[in-house]
């Protein structure tokens, strides 16, 4: 079965690069623009908060150190994201980047270099990253040593962004926009903001950054520039594409972003084999695993942990959050499944709903308008219209009729209904839990049963059918 996204943590070709580098994730700037009281980076694509894209990625490449710079929003990043591998530098006020990496460094392996990333572009691909750090170490044949890597774009606009000038080729500084004279403004190469610095130096190049520039901030840009005064080289390397380098600003921005990841979602399923009926109306929030010729209808959402088997197919406008679904069954439009498992060649929907701990076993029948809740049903068991089962064991064949409920609530406490193999469950019943329905039992349509059925035979509670050959409708008085 194929897991996507892919992820590149178990890769052999990135291993090789473990407890190589520090990690810095910059995370303490405003993000005014998205006009949210959430901190920016708590923002999600694809159902995760930025912040927890870029760790994932930071992650895959098993950092020496993981160390994030927050600040804006006080302490509901770190409470958020908490984790025993993250080191949290906190950075109060913001005086820029530079300011931000100087509050991470003493937490830093000078042995290692240092990879900074930012917590507000979450789309790099570990790919990338890794060619930027490979770019960083020295040559295997000692052509040269360390190296300031930098990963840069060339774009049709680069207003907004720092320019990377270069002087017979090498890269000599970067300036900011707001710095920039006519001549600078007009290269195209931009930085991105995500580097890798060799750690003792930096600590040294930190030390010499000053505010005095157009926003009076600490630039950590301006570590190239010592970089070139020390001899070091710098280099540059691409991205394999550049939206991997954009980040988010404002909630227009987090929305392309979105659709950017969901393309390359979708992208990866129908490179592996998934039919999509239209990739670009497809969500997929956590892991989706496909097996083979499996089929996507437009508008469905996959929330968690969900996987597909083989031949199974998905019609339009389903929502399903951590679910199983078993080899060719059929789930049909507007279904919603959530923390259930679905056995082989079953047909849900459309329009039904499961809930957590529904477990239905193969060729299960469920119909439109039915609700199932913790409830167990048996090979080839069927409820077919407008039902409520929640807190059942369901045997095998059993039918259910619409219209039934188990009444499993009584206000305070939850009861559970118990039906065997082969009952049938008469239309318009109710089934007051704790009850149980034995094997091969009949209940006659409209039983309210409060008591246990006996196999075999047919229970009924309705009221006799009569007829008053008497009576008459009421007519209207007359007025006055
Ligand atoms: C920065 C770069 C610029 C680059 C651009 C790419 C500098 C001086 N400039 O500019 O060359 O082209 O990114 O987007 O580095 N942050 C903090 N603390 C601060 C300031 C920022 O943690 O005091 C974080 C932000 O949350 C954000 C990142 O650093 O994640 C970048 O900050 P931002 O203000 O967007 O930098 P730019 O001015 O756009
Ligand atoms: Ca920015």
């Amino acid at each position: 079965m194929l897991r996507f996204p892919k992820t590149l943590e178990n890769d052999p070709k990135y291993l090789k690069n473990k407890e190589k580098m520090n990690v810095v994730i910059l995370a303490a700037g405003m993000g005014k623009r998205m006009r949210s009281e959430l901190p920016k980076v708590l923002h999600p694509i694809a159902g995760k908060p930025m912040l927890g894209h870029v760790l994932d990625r930071a992650r895959s490449l098993a950092p020496k150190r993981l160390v994030v710079v927050y600040g804006h929003g006080g302490e509901q990043v770190p409470t958020r994201m908490a984790a025993p591998d993250i080191a949290w530098a906190r950075q109060e006020p913001q005086l820029g980047t530079g300011h931000a990496v100087m509050q991470a460094a003493p937490l830093l392996d000078d042995s290692v270099p240092t990879l900074i990333l930012y917590g507000d572009v979450p789309l790099t691909t570990a790919d990338t990253l890794a060619r930027l750090c490979a770019a960083a170490r020295p040559a295997a044949d000692g052509s040269h040593g360390e190296q300031l890597a930098i990963l840069t774009v060339v774009l049709d606009d680069p207003s907004g962004y720092g320019r990377i000038v270069r002087e017979n080729g090498r890269i000599t500084r970067i300036v900011e926009q707001k710095d920039a004279d006519a001549a600078t403004l007009a290269i195209r190469e931009i930085n991105t903001g995500i580097l890798v610095v060799p750690t003792a130096p930096l600590r040294r190049w930190l030390g010499q950054l000053s505010n005095r520039n157009a926003q009076g901030e600490y630039y950590l840009t301006d570590v190239i520039a010592s970089a070139v005064a020390d001899g070091m080289p710098v280099v540059s390397v691409h991205p394999g594409a550049d939206w991997e380098t954009l980040g988010v600003n404002s909630k227009v921005q987090l929305a392309q972003l979105e659709r950017i990841h969901q393309g390359n979602l979708a992208h990866a399923l129908l490179e592996n084999g998934v039919t999509l009926i239209d990739p670009a109306r497809i969500d997929v929030r956590g892991q989706l695993s496909c097996g083979r010729d499996v089929a996507i209808d437009v508008n469905c959402v996959f929330e968690g942990e969900v996987s597909l088997a083989d031949g199974v197919s998905i019609g339009a406008n389903c929502v399903l959050r951590d679910a199983v679904i078993e080899a060719g069954a059929q789930i049909l439009p507007f279904t919603h499944i959530e923390g259930a498992r679905v056995g082989p060649l079953a047909r849900i929907g459309p329009y039904a709903r499961l809930r957590p701990g529904t477990v239905l076993g193969a060729e299960v029948h469920v119909g439109n308008f039915v609700e199932l809740k913790n409830a167990q049903l048996d090979t080839q068991a069927k409820a077919n219209h407008l039902a409520y089962v929640g807190d059942a064991v369901v045997g095998k064949r059993v039918n259910i009729g619409a219209g039934t409920i188990t009444c499993n609530y009584d206000g305070a406490n939850k009861y559970q209904t118990v039906i065997e193999d082969d009952a049938f469950i008469g239309s318009d019943t109710q089934l007051v839990a704790p009850v149980t329905v034995g094997r091969g039992a009949t209940l006659g349509a409209g039983t309210t049963l409060t008591r246990d059925a006996p196999a075999g035979k047919l229970t009924i509670s309705r009221a006799r059918q009569t007829t008053l050959d008497k009576w008459q409708r009421p007519v209207k008085k007359p007025k006055g």
